[in-house]
């Protein structure tokens, strides 16, 4: 192989140039979700958007301030994310139109649970890690969906197969928690997002371009190789199953 085929250059290849290619559907879709984002502001307020910071949720945060619409966005800052992560998380502050508000878990409860379990204690078992996502995630989730009626994410039907019938208005927590959640990209397709971010140069992180599909904390997601599913560097060393923190979970 030649020095030019091995250069920084090849190796680092824009996920914009690998993956924008929108469907025949793309203008639909999009018209859609921009009709359902105004939705949600008109009749389903107080309606936030989480944000993780990925690829899906850059795109509606993208739309939200673009349709300037009163929607929040909040981050659940973990304590564990990548610094790649974290600047994207200062830029999008210092940019977004609409307020980016941050929650971290309670610093008492994160403490605790190193001293008692140790820093490695995720990956010895499913309890721990998931012990670990209740403090760092879940709970942080609660304090920034109290007093909401609706929150937005960015799953999407194709992320996998658990996701597979992810519905764009989900009301199954109406009853028990009453929350309704919209998930305005849950049939756009990992080309559609990437056509939209291209487009509309949308900032987002660059573990995207190292093959980081889906970003989480930092010891818990890893690149992803050629023919590994969309998830699978999250909690690699898991079950399929398991692959969930809680935020997403129904009881
Ligand atoms: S997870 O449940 O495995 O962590 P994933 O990373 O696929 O979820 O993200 C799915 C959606 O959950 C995101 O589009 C976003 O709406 C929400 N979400 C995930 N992580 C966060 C976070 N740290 N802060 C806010 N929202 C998040
Ligand atoms: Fe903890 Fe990993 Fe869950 Fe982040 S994803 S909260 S580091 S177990």
């Amino acid at each position: 192989m030649t020095s030019s085929l091995l250069s920084p250059r090849n190796a680092r290849a824009k996920a914009t140039d690998l993956h924008a290619k929108a469907s025949p559907q793309f203008a639909a879709k999009l018209a859609e979700t921009q009709a359902l984002l105004h939705r949600a502001a008109a009749d389903f307020a107080p309606v936030t958007q989480a944000s993780s910071l990925g690829a899906e949720d850059m795109v509606i945060t993208h739309l939200i301030n673009s349709l300037q619409l009163d929607i929040p966005v909040f981050v659940l800052e973990t304590g564990s994310l990548h610094t790649e992560t974290l600047a994207l998380l200062e830029r999008t502050q210092a940019h977004s139109r609409a307020p980016i508000v941050v929650y971290r878990p309670v610093q008492q409860s994160v403490i605790e649970f190193v001293r008692e379990q140790g820093q490695n204690a995720i990956y010895q078992s499913i309890d721990l890690r998931k012990a670990c996502c209740a403090i760092r995630k879940t709970e942080p989730l609660s304090r920034a969906l109290k007093g909401q009626k609706t929150w937005i994410t960015g799953l999407r039907q194709e992320q996998s197969t658990a996701r597979a019938e992810v519905p764009v208005l989900d009301e199954s927590e109406v009853a028990t928690k009453s929350l309704y959640k919209f998930n305005p990209l849950a049939c756009w397709t990992w080309g559609d997002v990437w056509h939209y971010i291209a487009t509309h140069k949308v900032d987002y992180n660059p573990l995207h371009d190292q093959f980081f599909p889906s970003i989480g904390c930092a010891p818990c997601t890893r690149a992803i190789s050629v023919g590994e599913e969309f998830r699978a560097g999250r909690w690699w060393w898991e079950d399929e199953a398991a692959k969930e923190c809680g935020l997403h979970v129904k009881k």
